[in-house]
């Protein structure tokens, strides 16, 4: 039960109020008793004070002995004790229990040198004893009133019950009203999670309904559906990814087949097996290309953290590269030209890169007609490096230009030798460029030729 943020959140907000409560009532409990006695004081000094008015009068009138006893007299009535005091001897009381404890609790001790009032409670009765002296015509008097408690313990008591059955009634209310708004409150996660719930593979284009997407939980929701668009656009690249490498692997594939099956069909020459296996061989070595394409972009596109990163000399590289090209040039009868300045440091995944200048190389001698000829300038600055690869190739029309790099995008010009190409190369290209945090563009004329050029920021 606890595993529910409602029951939690629930508990929390109880165990605050309920504290904040506690001190709350405890302070009001102590100060209003405590106020309440101070009254209770102020009430008996003022019934003493009323007694005092009496017995100055008597003594004015000579007649403070009977006068005195008439005065506590008439307080039986009342539930009050009274004693009178004069130079410290007793003149009137209205019972032995006032005289008692006036003796016991030696409550005139507690009257300091300034005369005031002193109180005492007596525990045992449950009474209160005030002492009060005064003086009239330079002779020391002192009334004592012994009063019971019981009313105001009553009433103080009664206060405290009503604390006590309070309490818990309203700590009750308040775990009902903290579960209903904690309810309340969370149950847009609830419908969150119930529509994320319903959401897998095949249907990731569906999106969290937001009801009020400035608040925490529409922000939550925001940026669920956001992630589920991107989960969506990398699922949709896998997807078409994938079924068109297989559609490009079934076609190497069939031919093998094919090849196998007719040759195996009946007995052949040994001129005619052998002109099978080279077609076998061809196919497997394309369907080799593909695979291996196929690994080194997905390599790249792992991310950064797989891409082993060194410092190399970029000159050093595409002069490595031309070499390796030039008999391929040669056969093909194009002119390669390769200029290079001195010293271009490069950090960068060097497997990657050659991949990236091969297959620009590759295209270029490959799209070029015999007699032409193919240029490759490397130049560097302190900040970037720009790669150009012209050549007077057959071009790429205007309406192919945007899809060259594009997965296993081949233009489709009767013009163009079969090299068994599967058109991943200018897709490695822009991966390679875009993984080192550079860029790759293209200029072409169809009939005159095109450009590519890479910029690299070192
Ligand atoms: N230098 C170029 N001149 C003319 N067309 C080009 C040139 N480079 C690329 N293309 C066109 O762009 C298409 C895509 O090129 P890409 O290198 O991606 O694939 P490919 O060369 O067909 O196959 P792969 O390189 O994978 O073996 C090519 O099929 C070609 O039509
Ligand atoms: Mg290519």
């Amino acid at each position: 039960m606890l595993k529910s943020i409602r029951v939690r959140l629930t508990l929390w907000y109880l165990f605050v109020f309920g504290a904040l409560l506690i001190v709350f009532s405890t302070y009001i409990y102590s100060s209003v008793s405590r106020d309440m006695r101070r009254r209770f004081d102020a009430s008996i000094l003022r019934n003493a004070q009323a007694m005092a008015s009496y017995v100055t009068e008597f003594a004015e009138r000579q007649n403070l002995e009977a006068g005195a006893k008439e005065t506590v007299q008439e307080l039986r009535e009342g539930r009050e004790s009274a004693a009178i005091y004069r130079e410290g001897q007793l003149i009137a009381s209205n019972g032995d229990d006032v005289t008692a404890a006036v003796a016991s609790t030696r409550i005139q001790d507690a009257v300091g040198p300034d005369r005031k009032p002193a109180y005492i409670t007596d525990p045992r009765a449950n009474r209160r004893l005030v002492y009060m002296p005064f003086e009239f015509e330079n002779v020391k008097y002192a009334i004592a009133m012994f009063e019971p408690l019981d009313k105001l313990e009553g009433e103080i008591a009664h206060m405290r019950n009503v604390i006590l059955v309070g309490l818990p009634a309203v700590l009750l209310l308040a775990a009902g009203g903290g579960f209903l708004l904690a309810r309340k409150s969370l149950q847009p996660m609830v419908v969150i999670s119930e529509q994320a719930e319903h959401i897998n593979a095949t249907n990731l284009n569906e999106r969290l309904e937001v009801a009020h997407p400035d608040d925490e939980l529409g922000r939550l929701a925001g940026v669920f559906n956001a992630l589920l668009s991107r989960l969506d656009t990398s699922f949709r690249v896998m997807r078409e990814f994938m079924a068109d490498a297989s559609h490009e692997l079934r076609t190497p594939l069939t031919i093998i087949h094919g090849e196998a099956q007719v040759s195996l069909a009946q007995d052949r020459a040994a001129e005619e097996y052998k002109k099978s296996l080279g077609i076998i061989r061809d196919q497997a070595k394309r369907m080799a290309r593909i695979v291996s394409d196929m690994l080194a972009l997905g390599r790249a596109e792992a991310g950064d953290q797989n891409l082993r990163v060194e410092e190399l000399y970029l000159n050093d590289l595409v002069e490595e590269c031309c070499q390796a090209a030039h008999s391929l040039a040669v056969t093909s009868h194009i002119l390669l030209v390769c200029e290079t300045p001195e010293d271009v440091l490069f950090l960068g995944n060097e497997e990657l890169i050659r991949r990236m200048i091969v297959n620009l190389l590759d295209n270029a001698i490959h799209y070029t007609p015999d007699g032409g000829s193919v240029s490759v300038k490397l130049t560097g600055n302190q900040t970037s490096a720009q790669l150009v690869i012209s050549d007077t190739g057959i071009g790429i029309p205007a309406d192919c230009v945007g899809r060259v790099f594009d997965r296993f995008y081949r233009v489709n010009d009767p013009r163009i030798r079969p090299n068994g190409g599967s058109g991943l190369g200018l897709s490695i290209v822009k991966l390679a460029a875009e993984s080192h945090c550079g860029s790759v563009k293209v200029v072409s004329e169809p009939n005159r030729g095109s450009t590519f050029t890479v910029a690299l920021p070192l």
